[in-house]
């Protein structure tokens, strides 16, 4: 077992890297400060995962000897929302969950996203823990605290910073996962590559192949470098005043690309692969980005399967998206522009014609997808 850091201005927890820790559960919520304290849990996952992987984690935390409730919600994006979180804080108030209940979220990005902004305000505030099962969920949502859910003029506009107590990582959670998923979630581990780190970057495409083969102990190897670099950076700037926003790279698009098409055509590491295309070509234009670089960015997305051809949506729709990206000030627009990989810099005040212009450098997609 690997086990990592996090390190904030108000807390320190760990992350834990295994391939059967879903079974010792118990052993390691013991080593957490203060859990001896939390009389019982209340584990939130939803109808596809907790099958899976439900009794398991049921019986781990059983074996504390404390009362485990649990909550399934229904599994896709659209239930990430502000009714659902109060129907989770419904159920806790109806069972009398106190202060001393911790809540687990056993899941993808979207329950631990839900679970960790309903952890956040039930009674102020009480311990969470993070069991991510998807590769995005393992290398990104789960750790650094970003808890939210989503409102219909954006997503991830209501939440909070709120950290866990603890990430428990089993990664022989991805052999259940749809190929789709798992690409999605290479989307992020590639762009941990060209935002810090030009080596990771080199041995992810050297290994493609059992990495795609779902080959879990590379797979392990590749958790510990994103969970490394997600923890550095978040431990610099948590509250993203300044440095934490390079995790955004590929997002601004990204996030657009998935506002103007309803959150129905992409998974969320699909847009920002897009996205990233988008951003490399941006830089590129305005010299920033070495041309030979800009195409091994894209060469490499293209390899790895993940989609690098924009949608047929008209320029106007994307911008509008990008008003609402967290990044913006009112007409300011901010991205994160690779300068080589391995590194990039966060530059406002980028133009609509600058962003129009890399864009129609990009293939259109077909309708039917
Ligand atoms: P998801 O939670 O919807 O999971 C994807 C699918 O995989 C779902 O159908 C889920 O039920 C299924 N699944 C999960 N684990 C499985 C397993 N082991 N085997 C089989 N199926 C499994 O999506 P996601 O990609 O994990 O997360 C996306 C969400 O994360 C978005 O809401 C996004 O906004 C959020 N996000 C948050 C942060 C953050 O910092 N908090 C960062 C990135 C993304
Ligand atoms: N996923 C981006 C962040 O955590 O800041």
């Amino acid at each position: 077992m690997i086990e990592l850091v996090v390190k904030t201005t108000n807390s320190t927890y760990p992350i834990q890297i295994g391939d059967d820790l879903l079974f010792n559960l118990d052993q390691q919520i013991a080593t957490i400060p203060h859990s001896d304290k939390w009389t019982d849990f209340l584990l939130l996952s939803n109808e596809t995962v907790f099958p899976l992987y439900g009794e398991t984690v049921v019986q781990a935390l059983q074996k504390t000897g404390k009362t485990v409730h649990y909550y399934l919600i229904p599994d896709g994006e659209q239930y990430k929302t502000w009714d659902m979180a109060n129907q989770v804080l419904s159920f806790a108030l109806e069972k009398r969950l106190s202060r001393q209940t911790a809540l687990v979220a056993l899941g993808g990005g979207v329950v631990g996203d839900l679970a960790g902004f309903v952890a956040s305000i039930y009674l102020r505030g009480i311990p969470f823990i993070q069991i991510p099962t998807t590769l995005l969920a393992q290398v990104d949502s789960s750790v650094g605290g970003k808890v939210a859910v989503n409102h219909e003029l954006g997503k991830n506009m209501i939440g909070s910073f709120y950290q866990p107590e603890a990430v428990f990582m089993d990664v022989s959670t991805l052999k259940t996962l749809p190929e789709r998923e798992l690409l999605a979630g290479l989307a992020e581990v590639i762009k941990y590559g060209i935002i810090w780190d030009q080596e990771f970057f080199n041995f992810l495409n050297q290994h493609r192949t059992p990495i795609l083969a779902g080959d879990l102990t590379i797979l392990g190897k590749v958790l510990e470098r994103c969970c490394a670099i997600k923890a550095e950076v978040v431990g610099i700037d948590e509250r993203e005043q300044g440095l934490r926003a390079i995790l955004n790279y590929g997002h601004t698009v990204g996030h657009a690309l998935e506002r103007a098409t309803k959150y129905q055509r992409y998974r969320h590491g699909e847009a920002v692969a897009i996205g990233m295309v988008a951003a490399a070509l941006l830089a590129e234009d305005l010299q920033f980005l070495a041309t030979e670089q800009t195409n091994t960015i894209i060469e490499s997305l293209q390899a790895w399967g993940l989609p690098i051809k924009l949608p047929p949506i008209p320029f106007e729709q994307i911008l509008e998206g990008i008003a609402y990206d967290k990044k913006t000030r009112g007409s300011n627009i901010t991205f994160i522009l690779p300068t080589e990989i391995g590194k990039v810099r966060i530059i406002s005040g980028i133009t609509p014609e600058a962003i129009k212009t890399a864009l129609a450098r990009m293939d259109v997609d077909s309708l039917s997808k």
